[in-house]
């Protein structure tokens, strides 16, 4: 099982409180693979416990669009059948990898938006919840007042976002293979500070920044633009289905998005072996991993040959 916390440019002090985050995640997450549990209920499990903590942009402490609003992404998908729910600019809710899931699991849809994702959410029994915490709104106010004086007006978002990556860090997502051979990814953000209110990103849609097919499992992080116009976790899968191992197949895709697109961005990825692929753009990517056959938990801020 892998999880991660979000490729961007982390503060120092921010790190222990991520990778205690992540052991955390991993724990409970394969905690329930050993006891015999689906590669879905450990990702969500652990994506849940990643949402709860306010040291990552997802659920609890989720960023916040240019209107001081969360509008939060979520995406669930397992391998076996290609099944997958997703749920984008949802609000007032605390797991929205949750609702995901119920979109799989009881709709015949795959993606909910907005007042209709939550309207679905109340129907499911999801309680209202205010995600926002109050470091987030100070966190909001700074940037807002940031963009203002850097460059009056909405349409610099872009450039600001391009000096600034760290706006965007933070999503979570996991990927794990349980018992039966089976996979499954999901993945959770409060998107990009400061987003147009309704932008949508990579998590929600299938093969962007989330994705699990019969051959790999892949969650991806960073630029949602880029993903969504590269499909970077399904040119991952397809990389591992066509022979390729997780680590050839992280490492090519994210080359060929850099060409395409740009590098801003990080992915986990596990193929039906268990093999682990893992590499990122960015300065860092807090991740970790669990692996059966020695028992190791590793928690990490970058892949140690990283050299941004
Ligand atoms: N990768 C998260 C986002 O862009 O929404």
């Amino acid at each position: 099982m892998m999880v991660h916390g979000g490729a961007g440019n982390w503060k120092r002090t921010d790190e222990a409180a991520a990778l205690e985050g992540l052991r955390r995640a991993l724990a409970a997450g394969t905690a329930l693979l050993a006891r015999g549990g689906s590669a879905l209920d450990a990702v969500v499990a652990a994506v849940s416990l990643m949402e709860d903590d306010p040291a990552f942009n997802a659920g609890t402490g989720s960023a916040l669009n240019l209107d001081g609003e969360d509008e939060m992404d979520a995406g669930v998908m397992v391998g076996d059948g290609l099944k997958t729910g997703n749920v984008t600019c949802l609000r007032r809710v605390r797991n929205p990898v949750q609702v995901a899931r119920k979109v799989m699991e009881e709709t015949d849809h795959v993606l909910l938006s907005g007042e209709g994702a939550l309207k679905f959410a109340r129907l499911m029994g999801f309680p209202d919840y205010d995600p926002v915490t109050a470091a987030r709104r100070r966190d909001w106010q700074e940037k807002r007042e940031a963009l203002e004086e850097k460059r009056p007006g909405r349409s610099r978002l872009a450039r600001l976002l391009r000096v600034h990556p760290e706006l965007g860090g933070g999503t979570v997502g996991a990927v794990a293979l349980d018992r039966r051979g089976k996979l499954a990814a999901a993945t959770s953000t409060g998107g990009v500070t400061l987003k147009l209110p309704g932008r949508v990103g990579d998590t929600p849609v299938p093969g962007a920044g989330n994705y699990a097919s019969p051959a790999g499992a892949v969650s991806a992080t960073g630029r949602g633009e880029f993903m969504m116009r590269f499909l970077t976790a399904k040119a991952v899968c397809d990389r591992i289905g066509a022979g390729l191992s997780a680590q050839q197949a992280v490492d090519r895709s994210l080359s060929a998005m850099a060409r395409e697109v740009g590098d801003e961005a990080g992915v986990i990825a596990l193929d039906a072996e268990g093999r682990m692929g893992i590499g990122h753009g960015t300065a860092a990517m807090p991740h970790g991993y669990f692996t059966s056959a020695d028992g190791k938990t590793v928690v990490r801020m970058q892949v140690p040959r990283h050299r941004a």
